[in-house]
């Protein structure tokens, strides 16, 4: 791989540097957050000790030294994901929030009585309970589209529950708990085709391939930064200009009017229209910080490393008796998440043991309680790859899990 020294990365990462229960910290567990480099860290420091102010007020020069810190980071989010414009950009604190903002804004002027809106059935909670919601106050139908046998989409299934009568298309391009990477642009143009709009929740995807929201033809994306090396509570939605300048405000305040009356308000243009109140800057500050890091290590070098170990994490695996994998075997449209179960030891039993050699690990329903019904699977125990783990920690991982049997007292 060109340019790519993973020891010499993980240097760059203090939380990777520490022992945990007196062992190296292996830190699987990169779908729920990943850790900060020192460029972050240092980006967001500088933030506070040079330029903290309100951004788009005050005419004072932190404030304008705010506001430009805070646009830039816009700009650095568009290119990064080819928007047209920067004002397609919102930040918000999540990729929840962010499915919030359009569920209520776009939902609730454009859903009617009767109208479909379509999801998997692999969607996190974040990408269900806001439809739900939206759905029982509009009496509208939230409908899925379930996975084959190989936890992947047939288009026939796709081609059955997307209708003339679906308005929303809201849909994962990875999958917290299968890894499976579901075909966004095919859907997308699909819904198009029966007037329906797309929205592709990049949450696990933006951090570890090229998402290019002109491509994909999706009319919102949604990410959150504190899985893509940014800091936690500065979240992304993008969303074609042409549909953010319909939708109502989601959140009313200061920073999103124009002018306020007595009794009524006409509001901001886009991008502030959707940013009540004071921003996160040290956050967009971080999350460029953080889109600089990725962009130098390159997704080439991210995807290579991460396939290797994915590959050698499955081999492994399945080498193990007692060991259910849930998600495709096959690598090809997979991303480095493996969930698994491991027979007769509930998976907080799985993750609280394999803590005790450093291995830190995701158990229970991965906010996907759906899925897990409809996979008839309780809850399992998950492990998650960022470019920064190694080959070396896979195999920690594995003795790790080899003692998780034996310390319940099975014999094997
Ligand atoms: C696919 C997917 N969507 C949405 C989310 C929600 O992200 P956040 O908690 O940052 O809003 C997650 C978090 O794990 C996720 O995996």
């Amino acid at each position: 791989m060109k340019g790519f020294n993973v020891e010499e990365i993980r240097k760059d990462f203090p939380t990777l540097m520490q022992k945990v229960n007196g062992k190296p910290l292996v830190y699987l567990d990169n779908a729920a957050t990943t850790h900060k480099p020192i460029s972050v860290l240092n980006a967001m420091q500088d933030y506070y000790e040079k330029f903290n102010a309100n951004p788009n007020r005050g005419a004072h020069f932190l404030g304008v030294s705010a506001t430009e810190l805070y646009e830039n980071a816009r700009e650095r989010v568009r290119q990064f994901i080819n928007a047209k414009s920067a004002r397609e950009i919102i930040f918000t604190r999540n990729a929840t929030e962010s499915l919030n903002l359009i569920a209520y804004s776009y939902g609730m002027k454009f859903i009617d009585e009767g109208d479909e809106i379509v999801v998997l059935i692999s969607e996190h909670h974040s990408n269900i309970v806001p439809w739900q919601k939206i759905a029982h106050m509009k009496k509208a139908i939230l409908k899925y589209i379930y996975l084959n046998h190989e936890y992947r989409l047939d288009m026939e299934e796709v081609q059955t529950k997307i209708t003339d009568r679906t308005k929303i298309v809201s849909l994962a391009q990875m999958s917290n708990v299968l890894g499976t990477i579901f075909p966004v642009k095919e859907i997308a143009e699909y819904a198009h085709s029966k007037g329906a709009i797309a929205i592709v929740d990049g949450a696990q995807s933006v951090p570890h391939m090229k998402v290019d929201v002109q491509d994909l033809n999706t009319d919102f994306l949604v990410f959150s930064g504190h899985k893509m090396l940014g800091p936690m509570g500065i979240g992304v939605l993008y969303g074609k200009k042409e549909l953010l300048e319909k939708m109502p405000p989601f959140l009313m305040g200061g920073d999103m009017i124009e002018y306020v009356e007595e009794q009524t308000t006409t509001f901001a243009e886009l991008p502030r229209k959707f940013e009540a109140g004071t921003p996160n800057v040290e956050g967009a500050v971080g999350l460029k910080a953080a889109i600089d890091y990725i962009e130098e290590i390159g997704f080439e070098n991210i995807n290579e490393q991460e396939m290797e170990l994915t590959a050698y994490a499955l081999e492994r695996l399945r080498e193990m008796p007692h060991v259910k994998i849930y998600g495709p075997i096959d690598l090809k449209d997979r991303g480095g998440v493996i969930t698994f179960s491991l027979e007769g030891c509930h998976p907080h039993d799985v993750s609280t043991i394999v803590d005790t050699c450093g291995v830190a690990l995701r158990a229970g329903h991965h906010c996907a309680q759906p899925l897990m019904k409809y996979l008839k699977a309780p809850a399992t125990s998950r492990i998650s790859f960022y470019f920064y783990n190694t080959k070396e920690e896979v195999d920690i991982f594995i003795d790790s899990l080899k003692r998780v049997r034996k310390w319940l007292g099975y014999e094997s």
